[in-house]
């Protein structure tokens, strides 16, 4: 686990986790493979910014080892990287600088004081006009992402934070897709995002236009924020994508006539009929008090963009070797100021526990094929695996293991449910066994014999086969 900055040590002396120029604090956040901490820059505390916001960051940490055994992993990082010093507008969570050692590399961010928008909805929902504060400023932001080419992919409450002033700040980019990542039709093809905030025609897989998605997940954002809770839930997955490819949802009563409206024109199941950003604007609902957000100049993005492939492949690429546990490699001077190489940390400070928490497996993909196919499918599957497979209701399966497992005998559910005419959506349930049993039965000993059917797997950030490599954004 992290210890926290100020964590004392021998009954006495203070022990500080101090990176660089920055002392790391407290976790807030984490993902597949890197965790968010604040910091506080001590320079800027040295220089009188006191516990202001510009002595406070966050910071990315990144295992580079962890990023080159995923499959396109570095490309993303260096992606997200680059798509963070394009968008520089105020509600976006803006880069500061990257810095690396040979294990890790180190993305310093603003830090959002606020904390997730997430948190005050599971509050309670948000009064219009606090959410039409926030929906503009959302609005803004995509707006302008899109108009420079970029697609934010996952957009929902969790990646909405709040700087100290309540102004919106949309974070992580890490699923976010530049125009080469298209395809030859100008579609991405790449299933991204959670469930719940995703478009239908992303889940559908063929090929989708990211804008547009967003603005899906605009409408999801701006339902949960009026509503508080989702437009489109369900214990089982495969009935919340039954709802989403249908836009089935309910709006409560105490929305507005104004704000219903805009809802419907968002979440509508066609990309091309959806509101576009200057059609949201246009809404009665949209304009009530919106100031524009003032842009600060940019830096030429395409100059900008080549210097930090160039720094941020060296970083990437950097590391490894072990007489080079404190050595630093000058990049080059253009990018001197933005990407530093720190090859110090104070001693008596062990990172590696700091990526120590596994991967949860995907238990949800998509088919194309019909139902009826995927489920016989699983049943002569299972039946190599050494499962005793029984039909249940519809197309859904029982599996159980023929011997004990590590922890009793594994079981569970494959309930198997087709959302739409080619679509069908296979979620896995754990009844019995141990839990890493079932997440093992998930990630690897299920995948080699349904590769041929499985579309893709919920939530993996790599794609399911190797032809959804070759096109994969
Ligand atoms: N969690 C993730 N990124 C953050 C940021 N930049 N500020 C505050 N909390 C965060």
């Amino acid at each position: 686990m992290a210890r926290s900055g100020r964590e004392r040590e021998g009954g006495g002396e203070e022990r500080r986790l101090v990176l660089g120029k920055y002392e790391l604090g407290r976790m807030l956040g984490q993902g597949t493979f890197a965790k968010v901490y604040y910091a506080r820059d001590l320079s800027a505390a040295a220089a009188g910014a006191g516990g202001g916001s510009s002595s406070s960051v966050a910071i990315k940490v990144i295992d580079k080892a962890r990023l080159r055994r995923t499959e396109g992993m570095v490309e993303q990082l260096r992606r997200e990287i680059s798509i963070m010093r394009m968008v520089r507008h105020p509600n976006v969570v803006g880069i500061r600088e990257v810095l690396a050692s040979r294990s890790r590399v180190f993305v310093v961010m603003e830090y959002a004081r606020g904390g997730e928008l997430f948190a005050k909805v599971a509050r309670g929902r948000l009064t219009e006009d606090h959410a039409r504060r926030y929906f503009q400023q959302l609005v803004a932001a995509v707006g302008f992402c899109h108009r420079r080419g970029v697609a934010h992919r996952d957009l929902k409450p969790e990646n909405l934070l709040l700087d100290e002033e309540g102004r919106l700040k949309v974070t992580d980019f890490g699923l976010a897709a530049l125009p080469e990542q298209l395809r030859h039709d100008g579609l991405l093809h790449t299933q991204c995002g959670t469930p719940a905030y995703v478009a239908p025609e992303v889940l559908r897989k063929r090929g989708y236009d990211g804008a547009r998605a967003d603005l899906w997940s605009c409408g999801v954002v701006l339902y949960v924020l009026l509503c508080g809770f989702l437009p489109f839930q369900h214990d089982s997955y495969a009935k919340m994508y039954q709802k989403i490819f249908k836009a089935d949802y309910q709006v409560p009563p105490w929305v507005s006539g104004d704000a219903r409206r805009l809802i419907a024109r968002l979440l509508v199941v066609d990309p091309t009929k959806r509101a576009s950003i200057p059609e949201i604007m246009l809404t009665p609902w949209f304009r009530k008090g919106f100031v524009p957000p003032v842009l600060s100049p940019q830096v030429s993005p395409k100059k900008r963009l080549v210097d930090d492939e160039d720094a941020v492949g060296a970083l990437l690429e950097g590391g490894g070797s072990d007489r080079d546990s404190s050595s630093t490699a000058s990049l080059s001077p253009r990018s001197c100021n933005a990407f530093q190489l720190i090859s110090s940390m104070s001693s008596g400070f062990d990172l590696s526990g700091l990526f120590e928490s596994e991967q949860k497996a995907a238990t949800v993909f998509t088919s194309r094929a019909p139902a009826a196919a995927v489920a016989e499918k699983l049943e002569a599957v299972g039946h190599a695996l050494g499962f005793e497979v029984t039909r249940g209701k519809g197309c859904n399966l029982r599996m159980e293991a023929k011997v004990d497992g590590t922890n009793g005998r594994l079981a569970l559910t494959a309930e198997v449910l087709e959302v739409a005419a080619d679509v069908a959506v296979v979620e896995f349930a754990h009844d019995a066994g141990d839990a890493l049993d079932f997440n093992k039965f998930c990630a690897e000993d299920v995948r080699p014999g349904l590769a041929d059917i499985v579309w893709a797997w919920q939530g993996d950030s790599s794609p399911a086969t190797p032809a959804a490599v070759a096109g994969c954004a």
